[in-house]
């Protein structure tokens, strides 16, 4: 049995597996088909902090795929004192075919899936978002048609999307440039897991935004403030400045760059109307991908159960 609780569990075949499942998967919805891929299945979500596409794109693909889904807050699920993490993940997990946690602390989903008879898939940590960067890579690779030296330019914070995004690049061979505020990089613990994993991961660091976004092919930006950080909101907003994805910074890049978004957006903030509704977004097509991705990855997990 597998989990996703960060994408080191898996490997570039796996990911690679899960993105042909996910492209078959999206032709076929395309075509009207749902082939009954896991008939009543069940899926539950438990999360923490508010979501609209984690939450739906995997209830809208359990559907899809003939299952089911049913949806906790965390107070309901008794994450807030009635009942231990160990026991919610034991009952949870006997309950369930697949579990979808969205949480504070990285440690939780760890635990969690140490616990649980059915996988585990991180919907969101403070520190990692490995079903968004997987989207994300799936969503490049089917818009350029490769991903291998694709140069991704994320512009902002170092912070969970950016992590797992990292994490990726370097496993399927795409330089990875974050361009932050000091102070603003990715963990350090986590670049030297990475480095130390993928030893020929082309992953930098730089305050500079010019040269890097002259030379990528993805400029991607997510908020400032994430969830659970909102008492430093002004502070990074002040820290951030000068860090705005706007028309004059995506002009210095190649008219065939395009830009991403993880979304929720603060329009206004770290991007600008004008890009995000512009010729070079593709963040509508990203945002839709969420499905499609979670369909590949329960149906890549499901046939996994018994290995
Ligand atoms: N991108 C993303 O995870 O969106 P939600 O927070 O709405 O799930
Ligand atoms: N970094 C953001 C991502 C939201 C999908 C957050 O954690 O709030």
């Amino acid at each position: 049995m597998r989990h996703l609780t960060t994408l080191m569990d898996v490997s570039r075949d796996d990911v690679l597996a899960i993105f042909q499942l996910a492209a078959e998967l999206k032709t076929q919805t395309r075509a009207g088909e749902r082939p009954p891929l896991l008939q009543h299945k069940v899926l539950t979500q438990i999360f923490e902090k508010p979501s609209l596409r984690t939450r739906l794109s995997f209830e809208s693909a359990a559907v899809h795929l003939g299952g089911q889904s049913s949806f906790f807050n965390s107070r309901d699920a008794g994450m807030h004192g009635r009942e231990s993490l160990h026991d919610i993940a034991k009952v949870a997990s006997s309950l369930s075919d697949f579990v979808v946690l969205r949480t504070y602390s990285q440690e939780t989903i760890n635990d969690f899936a140490k616990w649980s008879s059915c996988p585990v898939i991180n919907g969101l940590s403070d520190d990692h978002h490995p079903c968004q960067a997987l989207t994300d890579l799936f969503t490049i690779q089917e818009h350029f048609g490769k991903l291998d030296g694709q140069h991704l330019v994320f512009v902002g914070d170092g912070n969970n999307v950016a992590t797992s995004l990292a994490m990726l690049c370097a496993q399927l061979s795409m330089p990875m440039t974050l361009v932050c505020p000091p102070g603003y990089e990715i963990k350090p613990s986590i670049v030297r897991e990475l480095i130390s994993r993928f030893p020929s991961a082309e992953f930098k660091q730089t305050q500079n935004y010019r040269s890097a976004v002259k030379n990528a092919d993805i400029v991607y930006t997510d908020v400032w403030t994430s969830m659970g950080q909102e008492d430093e909101a002004d502070v990074r907003k002040k820290d951030f400045n000068g860090f705005q994805v706007n028309e004059e910074l995506m002009a210095l890049s190649k008219p065939s760059c395009r830009f991403m978004h993880d979304l929720p957006a603060r329009r206004g903030q770290e991007v600008t109307d004008g890009v995000i509704d512009g010729e070079q977004s593709i963040v509508f097509q990203q945002a839709e991908n969420r499905m499609h991705l979670a369909k590949g990855l329960l149906v890549w997990l499901d046939r996994r159960r018994l290995k």
